[in-house]
């Protein structure tokens, strides 16, 4: 059987290391897509190249030209240029937007079977475009954002409680970004949830409370301290996740931003909700119940998202 065909859209730093990751993981052969030429054919043959020590059988390659994703079994969505000094929130959407116009029309000619994730911000809104543009089934296009805040939050709290990662769950729903939603009381350790861990005295409120703004500013933070550009280990790290569950039909029941109608009371928006990813791409939206607490963090962050498409609609009415 031929080996899975994994088309990465941007290759730039996530871009290279989702590719770095693909590769090392064996999930398929890489095509590293960009407008700049050099770039991806440098990279895709600069990762090849580890492959004697490491050992992977996989094949990169580099492309400017869409032909080269022809048939590819995921499409992970990178291109787009970050936000700049000087520059508006509607000036980077105007961009990104154009962006996800032709990466979405690239996918629908060339790769009209791929699942899709979109990893291009501001994510919410840049991957209903991208559905939109590419015309794909919406169980088929899906933004990552809630596996890599979940991550953060779960690395947070490791720390906090001294504790191996891969023994804490966490739970983030809403938009990516300052209004994303970390549930504390779906979020535990050994599944003891993290409301009960302050009753016994293993931490406090108000750290647990310092935690979660550190996880809602998580991206921020490593924009500060890198200065030019901004966080790409993890972030491709939780695609991969993501990618891997589709072609391995694991059924992970991961965090992302899907297209969501009729759950949580929404009609047809993306945004941060728990979802099952196997074989049919996005095959469940998981419908949890929320205290008042809850759903009001999250009709906060529903209406950002909300702002953040209709403004999309504005500079591009072809969106509707
Ligand atoms: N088509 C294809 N590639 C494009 C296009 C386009 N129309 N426009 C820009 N690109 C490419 C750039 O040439 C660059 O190589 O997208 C790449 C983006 O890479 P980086 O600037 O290194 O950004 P990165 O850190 O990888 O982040 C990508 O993910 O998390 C988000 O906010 C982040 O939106 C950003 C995206």
């Amino acid at each position: 059987m031929a080996r899975p065909k994994i088309a990465l859209i941007g290759a730039g730093q996530i871009g290279g290391t989702l590719a770095h990751l693909a590769a090392m993981k064996e999930l398929g052969d890489v095509v590293l897509f960009d407008i700049a030429e050099g770039t991806p054919q440098g990279k895709a043959l600069d990762i090849a190249q580890s492959g004697p020590s490491e050992g992977f059988d996989a094949s990169l390659k580099g492309a400017n030209d869409y032909a080269d994703i022809a048939g590819a079994d995921v499409c992970i969505v990178t291109a787009g240029v970050p936000r700049k000094p000087g520059m508006s929130r509607d000036d980077l959407l105007g961009i990104n937007l154009k962006v996800m116009k032709s990466v979405g029309e690239g996918i629908a000619k060339h790769a009209p079977d791929a699942f899709v994730i979109c990893i291009t911000n501001p994510l919410d809104a840049m991957v209903w475009a991208l559905q939109k543009f590419s015309g794909l089934p919406a169980n088929k296009v899906c933004g990552m954002a809630g596996v890599l805040d979940s991550a953060r939050f779960r690395h947070f709290l490791s720390l906090e409680f001294g504790v191996s990662m891969k023994d804490v769950t966490a739970f983030v729903l809403g938009g990516h970004g300052d209004t994303m939603v970390p549930l504390t009381r779906y979020s535990t350790v050994a599944g003891i949830p993290l409301p009960d861990l302050v009753e016994m005295g293993w931490t406090t409120q108000e750290k647990l409370d310092a935690i979660v703004q550190r996880t809602r500013d998580g991206g921020a933070e490593i924009v500060g301290l890198l200065k030019t550009g901004s966080a790409f280990y993890a972030p491709a790290t939780s695609a991969i996740e993501m990618a891997e569950s589709y072609l391995k039909d694991q059924k992970r029941v991961l965090p992302c931003a899907a297209h969501v109608t009729g759950a949580y009371g929404l009609d047809g928006l993306y945004v941060g909700v728990p979802t099952v990813i196997g074989a049919n791409g996005i095959e469940k939206v998981v419908d949890i119940a929320l205290d008042a607490d809850e759903q009001a963090m999250f009709d906060n962050s529903v209406n950002a998202v909300k702002g953040l498409v209709e403004a999309c609609k504005g500079i591009e009415p072809s969106l509707i």
